[in-house]
């Protein structure tokens, strides 16, 4: 199943013997380019980068390296191949033949879970703009446009969809995915973590950690869709979603072991040495992955939620790696831990497992993110530093949800008001943290260099070596 890179719009889904919709996508594109162009990574109109592309949508052997100018990135329409006989497999029509078409009655809870999912893609772009700027080198450059482009083509997938299956409010909602901003007052995008900013360097390789993890298990839950184009569609997102997520976890291994380079090269865990030395020290690393951790944990929604009973009963969004759990994929009747505070503490309580969802998903994504973690600290070890990096208690700073009424510590505790103010600071990034972090923040862009305060990768990419041109400015 090869994309036909002829067409205008490379696609696999026969285009072209759609005129209408084909049209409709057209008019769509310039747009999509306008937007590209105003909040796209900064400057970068005349630069080449060695990006992949996807030329088929096998699992092995689909993607294509070479130079590329991103405005001309071949952004697409990929579906991952049908699955003959699908179903329908949890929820009140498990056992259906899956649908083709959007059923009539789910029409805008369908089109709602497409608009959320599609709005998170250009977000990230809009959040990443200017890092392009202060790049550690032209490795993390091109890994940087990698995710960018790539955050770029999963907008299409939405948009494509929306076009495809959803008439006249399918093609508004693709025109206010190309008008909402990041962090914008009057006009944000939906979700709470895609209007933080993404200042520097680290908070980078965090969001791509845990944020685009997030990505991860939303495309997972709707790529078990009753809705089978959804699912298609997230199949092959989530083979792009990987390389972002390596991008992250391979990013802060590398500033972690820089900075124990460091500790044990000149014996010492004091952070103003430390940072004398212009590497970022582990307690700032564990504030900022704190950070990140607890934004993340917002995007799952409320611990309990009846949306998500909907969604998943309706067949439109199920579990994690549902074909693969063993119970009746109905649950009713079934119960799931949820947290509460209760005579201010945090409790456990049982609520139905289908209201429960958001929970159990935030759940299988922690189990995902802890083992990531182990292998930084697998990197710490080896250095023979007696310092573990740890995910904070899941409670810890939401905003979302009955535990945003309260403060939590990292470790799970319910702490006063005056509490929380007087620990903040060790908990969570400080503005010095910041400013120092920005500080270290130069512009690296001669091959093979790398910034200090990070280490070279263990491998280029696509077999290339370390000091390879992966961005050349014109
Ligand atoms: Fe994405
Ligand atoms: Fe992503």
């Amino acid at each position: 199943m090869n994309v036909d890179y002829s067409e205008k719009i490379p696609n696999n889904v026969n285009l072209a013997g759609n005129r209408t919709l084909q049209r409709a996508l057209e008019q769509w594109q310039p747009e999509f380019l306008n937007w590209w162009t105003d909040t796209g990574p900064e400057g970068t109109g005349n630069t080449d980068v060695y990006l992949r592309t996807a030329v088929s949508v096998e699992p092995k052997g689909w993607a294509h390296f070479d130079y590329v100018k991103m405005r001309d990135y071949r952004w697409g329409i990929f579906l991952a191949p049908a699955e003959a006989g699908r179903k329908v497999n949890f929820g009140a029509h498990k056992g259906e033949p899956a649908w083709q078409e959007v059923p009539g009655e789910y029409r805008a809870n369908l089109r709602r879970l497409i608009v959320t999912q599609g709005d998170t893609e250009p977000a990230s772009v809009e959040q990443q703009r200017h890092l392009g700027l202060t790049c550690p080198s032209l490795y993390d450059l091109r890994n940087l446009f990698q995710v960018n482009v790539e955050e770029g083509r999963h907008l299409w997938a939405m948009v494509y969809l929306l076009h495809a299956h959803f008439g006249r409010d399918g093609r508004e909602e693709a025109e206010a995915l190309l008008m909402r901003r990041s962090g914008d007052a009057d006009n944000p995008r939906i979700l709470g973590a895609f209007n933080e900013p993404t200042p520097d360097w680290l908070a980078f390789f965090m969001f791509t950690f845990f944020t685009d993890r997030d990505g991860k298990y939303q495309l997972c839950s709707l790529a078990e869709s009753g809705f089978d184009p959804l699912a298609r569609t997230c199949r092959f997102m989530l083979t792009e979603e990987a390389h972002h997520m390596f991008v992250g976890e391979s990013g802060i291994g590398r500033v972690v072991q820089r900075t124990c380079e460091a500790m044990v090269a000149h014996k010492t865990d004091d952070v103003g040495k430390l940072r004398a030395l212009g590497v970022i020290d582990l307690p700032t690393i564990q504030r900022y992955l704190n950070f990140h951790f607890s934004v993340t944990m917002d995007l799952f929604g409320s611990d309990v939620s009846s949306n998500a009973a909907t969604f998943y009963t309706s067949g439109l969004k199920g579990r994690f790696e549902e074909t693969k759990i063993d119970d009746d994929h109905l649950l009713n009747g079934a119960m799931y831990p949820v947290l509460e505070i209760r005579d201010g503490a945090l409790v456990t309580s049982e609520a139905p497992t289908l209201n429960a969802l958001n929970e159990k998903l935030r759940d299988d994504f922690i189990r995902d993110a802890a083992a990531g973690i182990e292998r930084w600290n697998k990197v710490i070890e080896k250095q023979g530093i007696p310092f573990r990096l740890k995910a904070p208690h899941k409670a810890f700073h939401r905003r979302i949800g009955p535990l945003a009424a309260a403060h939590i510590d990292p470790a799970g505790n319910v702490v006063s008001a005056a509490g929380w103010e007087a620990k903040a600071a060790e908990w969570l990034p400080s503005a010095a943290d910041q400013a120092f972090v920005a500080s270290l923040m130069g512009r690296v862009v001669e091959p093979g260099r790398f910034a200090n305060w990070i280490a070279p990768p263990a491998r280029g990419v696509d077999n290339k070596p370390a000091d390879f041109a992966y961005v050349r400015f014109g």
